[in-house]
């Protein structure tokens, strides 16, 4: 059992990983702004697990709310997801998401090293790679310059993550770089929220099925792929985080800093996708095929082996389950998270 401090862990990742470090007795200490989630998520976290966590309201960026976190709870380890993700908005606003994501990141691994606690799980992503590694994409494939600022912000901190475990021997980093998280916990009690409109697929499609919006627009059917739509690794968001929970055992017990490819290994295309949803929910999906979205790559999947050999982590859940779930959640959750607004304090 360890104390383990979860930043940003009233978001959508951080909140499933919540669930499993509970439910794996873990003692859990959330640090989240509340930017983009709400209090409610972690409501619903204790109620799922029956068990208690800690949450503080304050800002990465803030050292000297984190020293007092750390001076008042004994950290063993972090898991670090505070930061911000709307790929459009970080072209927008690039100096914005530099600072949440790069200065905030920074002023974390500052903070922890004033305390003393070297153990590091941190979200990536698989758009760190270079867009040229022909998919199966694994962890010696180069990275290149991710073409928008959020994925930007992903490289430089994994870049700064594996100078730092190179300087000080004490680090132990894990970089898990996710492929597409989708799904909900199976209560469909917690779920992706997105505020506005949704920029990922997932939620753009649950909420064309319930009626939120009119039609999902299929960005590009003349990719070089089976159906010539995009091809994406969709995980569970369960499994992926269990994989939080694999790679902070890990961690625990080795030094180092180590990228581990978090997918199913498998690709979907767009089409497929809006076609076994159907299967899966009986709701027809009205769509159009659009140009398409800059940015996009026509296929990206993973080679999960060295996650599935080293972390003895294996992922659960299909596709059908991934889609039941996503639905499960919009179904019972028409607005997200908004139509409840319990306050914490
Ligand atoms: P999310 O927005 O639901 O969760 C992020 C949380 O961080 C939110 O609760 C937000 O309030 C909090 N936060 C943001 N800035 C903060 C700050 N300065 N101080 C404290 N808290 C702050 O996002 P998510 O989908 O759960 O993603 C979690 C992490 O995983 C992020 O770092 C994201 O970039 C990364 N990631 C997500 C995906 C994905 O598709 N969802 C893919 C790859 C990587
Ligand atoms: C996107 C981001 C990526 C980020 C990830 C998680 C871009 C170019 N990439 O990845 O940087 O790490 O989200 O936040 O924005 N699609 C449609 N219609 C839609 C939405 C998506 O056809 O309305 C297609 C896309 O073209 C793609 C697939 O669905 O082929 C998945 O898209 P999405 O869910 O946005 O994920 P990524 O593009 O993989």
């Amino acid at each position: 059992m360890a104390n383990i401090l979860v930043t940003g862990g009233a978001g959508y990742i951080g909140s499933h990983t919540c669930i499993e470090l509970l439910n794996h007795g873990h003692e859990v200490v959330v640090f989240d702004n509340l930017s983009n989630s709400r209090y409610e998520s972690l409501r619903r976290v204790q109620k799922i697990t029956q068990k208690h966590l800690v949450f503080i309201e304050g800002d990465i960026r803030d050292a000297d709310h984190l020293d007092q976190v750390f001076q008042s709870y004994s950290i063993d380890a972090v898991i670090h997801f505070a930061g911000l993700k709307a790929v459009g908005e970080s072209q927008a606003m690039p100096l914005h998401y530099f600072d949440h994501n790069i200065a905030g990141s920074i002023c974390l691994f500052q903070a922890m090293k004033r305390a003393n606690v070297f153990h590091l799980v941190f979200s990536s992503s698989a758009t760190v790679y270079d867009a040229s590694n022909i998919s199966p994409l694994h962890e010696e494939m180069p990275t290149g310059m991710p073409n928008n600022n959020y994925g930007y912000t992903k490289l430089i901190i994994e870049q700064m993550l594996q100078k730092l475990s190179a300087a000080d021997a004490r680090w132990s980093i894990a970089l898990l770089r996710y492929f597409n998280p989708v799904g909900a916990h199976t209560s469909g009690l917690i779920g992706e929220d997105p505020q506005g409109i949704p920029n990922n697929l997932m939620p753009y499609l649950t909420q064309v099925a319930v009626g939120r919006l009119e039609q999902l627009a299929v960005y590009g059917d003349d990719y070089d792929t089976i159906d010539g739509t995009g091809v994406r690794d969709y995980i569970h968001v369960v499994d992926l985080a269990n994989a939080h929970l694999c790679a902070l055992e890990n961690r625990l017990s080795t030094q180092g800093c180590r990228v581990w490819n978090i997918g199913t290994g498998q690709g979907s295309s767009v089409l497929q996708i809006i076609h076994a949803f159907e299967k899966v929910t009986g709701i027809k999906i009205p769509y159009q095929v659009a140009p398409r979205r800059s940015g996009d790559v026509a296929t990206s999947f993973s080679d999960n082996q060295r996650a599935v050999q080293e972390l003895a982590w294996q992922p659960q859940y299909g596709l059908a389950e991934m889609l039941a779930d996503s639905w499960k959640w919009q179904q019972q959750n028409p607005s997200g998270y908004s139509s409840t607004q319990h306050k914490y304090k």
